[in-house]
């Protein structure tokens, strides 16, 4: 075309980002990578191929990785382990630091090989995806240097495998490898199949910049490879991120092996219109939300939802927008949207939404022009979607957006948390006050305001219910690689006593059964049985409930219903806490005799522990105010609140010793940040709990809190687990207890906290108080505020 011809139509010409440093440094390789284990590139044997999507050309052949590479690099990493800790923080820091420079100067030359690989925009792989990767090691080597004035009483986990994703192949490992190091960790790390070239070229930066040897080991391969990796007992911990199938099955093959576990899985995550929003504004986010990367993002805005006074107008707005959008090679500066990662992808997102169409939606797609070869699928709109629907349920993970309509601001909310995901959300509103409100009820680990998909490593990012747990970047993604030194000592829990014989038989003369405590009200158990509680020679005390799953299915229930809790001011929860500590400390007598009676322990140790148990009350009167999030001030014209939000309802399954304090001090800490309790107190010695009623009823505690069900801890953590309202359960117990809730609380991936079956000493505060019982109680919500016109 001509010059004239372009100022006619106004046709962007295509500009074509040079790629031959990045084919000239594949051919250096003779496009062939093997494993980068122990500081070496080991020699490919069994390979597959990598393709450019964009024109389904092979770019290199790559080593398919074995279990026995696997325990090569898991013994690599192990050998590295001790000297990377012992090189301390302030050297720690130099490497992270200098990999981030080095990063930055071979910033181009990834940035391309990147959009070879992935098949993405260059656009965003050189300004998106690369300087985050710097940014990520630039940060992190500030927490390398922090790490152990800002993490007191932890050390790293260890040995750290690590499985991600090719959506942003670097990215993801940066996201991944910085902090993990960063904490004193190494690491194993399988890139995807699909995108395994950027790792390769960081392996090589890594051993140029002179990280030591085995610090960082990368497994190429396909989903056996990352399964070997999971299923190998050399690692401490296991980070994954990819596809919510997959992650189910990581939890359940990890369950009891004692492996940390950190998920990220999917999204199908909510763009909130509100009829006062800036509509242009809000279309071209719907661009940079699902059109990002295809739409391969997994908190990208897949689910529009707009108030139904302007639902057309920012619909018709919308598709004029699409009319727009330019389809082409990633390598071309000019497009908004580039290649599919890979034919299967592109058949799976042909799938669905000839299911959508097929369910009634309306389907928009602009006639753009898409290349002749490669995986290409233009931009898609797919709207008058019933919320039910597979398409808006489901994660289609292309550029696929589903809209409906809502009335109101509750309506609004009702609509998006019904997910069982919980990733991120966007709300675009020109009222701070509505989209504040909105963003605190959304369910969801990241909430942009009037904005979407920003990142940045000081803020973290993760999600809730199905999307996975744990967080990346920031503070708390830190922890997500650091393990509580005090919990180290813990031997592993003894057996617990049986009563020598049954002095008096089981039989009670007169009725001395106490109740299960729902919904505020003493209520008989379902089944009708009873337990006998006995002293440590067998004499029996009383009787309890013999709750079953009917029985927890109402106290979760009850408290669900308690929701109010958790809107609660902390000063509120506050004042409550302080009431039950003193109203229980007005019948310490009663309450020590008590713990005397059923274990045997002398008056003084029995008063010990109630003493213990009103300090631990005390303790988290004083920490629900001050638990606080933080304001991040991340590198763009806004702020990012970070939220300690309630988990919602909470399993408490009580350790069978310390019967009081041992309940007082999962409970607590969980009420004081605003969550609502089912809990099942010491199979053994139940009766602290059953007299802990009468308390909780004369503290102004709403009915639904705390509910408590007797029985047989490790029966009733089964229905805990695998309960789909609730949202975290607490296992402390036998080591099979913790195996048990972890395994069966894959169903909605709940998070799980358990002492592994290690005795804890529950009257040490450094160990059974604080900080870690906080952290576990709450999740971290991060609401992104930018400023400015
Ligand atoms: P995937 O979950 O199978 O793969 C992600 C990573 O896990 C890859 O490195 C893969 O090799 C590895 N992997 C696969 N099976 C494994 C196993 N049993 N044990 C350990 N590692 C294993 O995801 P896939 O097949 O690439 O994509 C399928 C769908 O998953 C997508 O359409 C999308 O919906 C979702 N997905 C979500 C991502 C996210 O960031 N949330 C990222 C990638 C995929």
């Amino acid at each position: 075309m001509s010059v004239a011809e372009y100022f006619d139509t106004m046709n962007y010409a295509p500009a074509l980002e040079d790629d031959k440093p990045a084919r000239q440094w594949i051919a250096a390789h003779g496009a062939r990578f093997g494993h980068f284990i122990g500081g070496s590139f080991t020699t490919p044997d069994q390979t597959f191929a990598t393709m450019n999507p964009a024109t389904g050309e092979m770019l290199a052949e790559v080593a398919q990785g074995s279990a026995a590479d696997i325990d090569a690099a898991v013994a690599a990493a192990r050998k590295a382990q001790k000297g990377w800790e012992a090189i301390g923080p302030a050297a720690r820091t130099r490497h992270l630091y200098a990999l981030a420079r080095a990063v930055q100067r071979n910033a181009r030359l990834l940035a391309v090989m990147e959009t070879l690989d992935n098949g993405k925009p260059i656009r965003e792989s050189r300004d998106i995806d690369i300087p985050l990767v710097a940014r990520h090691f630039y940060h992190h080597a500030g927490w390398a240097k922090l790490r152990d004035s800002e993490f007191p009483g932890q050390r790293p986990m260890g040995v750290v495998g690590q499985v991600i994703p090719w959506n942003f192949p670097l990215l993801m490992l940066a996201w991944k490898v910085a902090p993990a190091l960063a904490m004193g960790n190494t690491v194993v790390l399988k890139p995807a199949e699909f995108t395994p070239l950027t790792a390769m070229a960081f392996a090589e930066i890594a051993k140029a910049t002179g990280l030591p040897d085995g610090v960082l080991n990368i497994v190429n391969g396909d989903g056996a490879t990352g399964a070997a990796l999971v299923a190998h007992e050399g690692i401490d911990k296991l980070a994954f991120t990819g596809s919510t199938e997959v992650g189910r099955q990581i939890r359940e093959q990890t369950a009891g092996s004692g492996k940390s576990l950190t998920l990220e899985l999917g999204g199908k995550s909510p763009f909130i219109v509100f009829e006062d929003a800036d509509l242009d504004a809000a279309v071209e986010g719907v661009v940079d939300s699902i059109w990002f990367n295809q739409g391969q993002v997994c908190c990208a805005g897949s689910r529009i939802l707009v108030q139904e006074g302007v639902a057309d107008d920012f619909l018709t707005r919308l598709r004029a927008r699409m009319d727009k959008l330019r389809v082409g090679n990633g390598l071309d500066k000019t497009v908004d949207m580039a290649a599919i990662v890979a034919p299967v992808q592109l058949d799976r997102i042909r799938a669905m939404v000839a299911e959508g169409v097929a369910d009634g939606a309306v389907l928009y797609q602009p006639a753009c022009d898409l290349p002749g070869q490669g995986c290409f699928y233009p931009p898609t709109l797919l709207s008058g979607v019933e919320p039910a629907s597979t398409v808006a349920t489901e994660e289609i993970f292309g550029p696929v957006v589903v809209s409906t309509t809502f009335r109101t601001p509750g309506e609004a909310v009702e609509l998006a948390n019904h997910s069982r995901y919980g990733l991120a959300a966007s709300v675009w509103s020109e009222s701070v006050n509505l989209a504040l409100e909105i963003a605190a009820k959304l369910s969801a680990g990241v909430v942009w305001v009037n904005g979407v998909n920003m990142l940045d490593a000081a803020v973290g990012f993760g999600g809730m219910r199905e999307s996975g747990f744990g967080r990346e970047g920031g503070r708390e993604g830190c922890f997500a690689y650091l393990t509580p030194t005090h919990w180290d000592k813990a031997k592993p829990r003894p057996a617990a006593p049986q009563p020598q014989g049954t002095e008096g038989g089981l039989i009670a003369p007169v009725d001395r059964t106490a109740k299960l405590f729902i919904g505020g009200k003493q209520v008989r158990p379902d089944g009708g049985y009873v337990r006998p509680v006995l002293t440590p020679k067998g004499k029996l005390i009383a009787h309890v409930g013999d709750g079953n799953r009917k029985d927890i299915r109402n106290a979760v229930e009850a408290a669900q219903k308690a929701a109010g809790w958790s809107g609660t001011s902390s000063h509120s929860r506050a004042q409550i806490l302080y009431y039950i500590a003193e109203n229980l400390s007005a019948r310490a007598g009663e309450f020590a005799t008590r713990i005397s009676e059923m274990t045997g322990a002398g008056a003084k140790p029995a008063q010990a522990e109630v003493d213990a148990a009103i300090d631990r009350l005390f303790s988290y009167g004083a920490w629900a105010d001050k638990y606080e999030g933080a304001v991040h001030e991340p590198p763009l014209r806004g702020i990012a609140l970070a939220m300690n939000e309630p988990l919602g309802v909470v399993g408490v399954i009580c350790p069978p010793e310390a019967p009081l304090l041992g309940f007082i001090s999962l409970v607590a800490p969980l009420i004081a940040m605003g969550n609502r309790v089912v809990a099942v107190p010491s199979t053994p010695h139940p009766l602290s709990a059953t007299d802990f009623y009468s308390v909780l009823e004369t503290s102004d505690l709403p009915g639904g809190v705390v509910n408590i069900v007797t029985g047989d801890a490790e029966t009733l953590a089964d229905t805990l687990a695998a309960h789909n309202d609730v949202e975290a359960l607490w296992a402390f117990g036998s080591a099979g207890l913790a195996k048990r809730a972890e395994r069966l609380s894959a169903g909605n991936l709940k998070r799980v906290f358990t002492d592994r079956g290690r005795a804890l000493d529950w009257f040490d505060d450094s160990v059974a108080e604080g900080r870690e019982f906080l952290r576990h109680a709450c999740e971290v919500k991060n609401i992104w505020v930018p400023y400015g016109e």
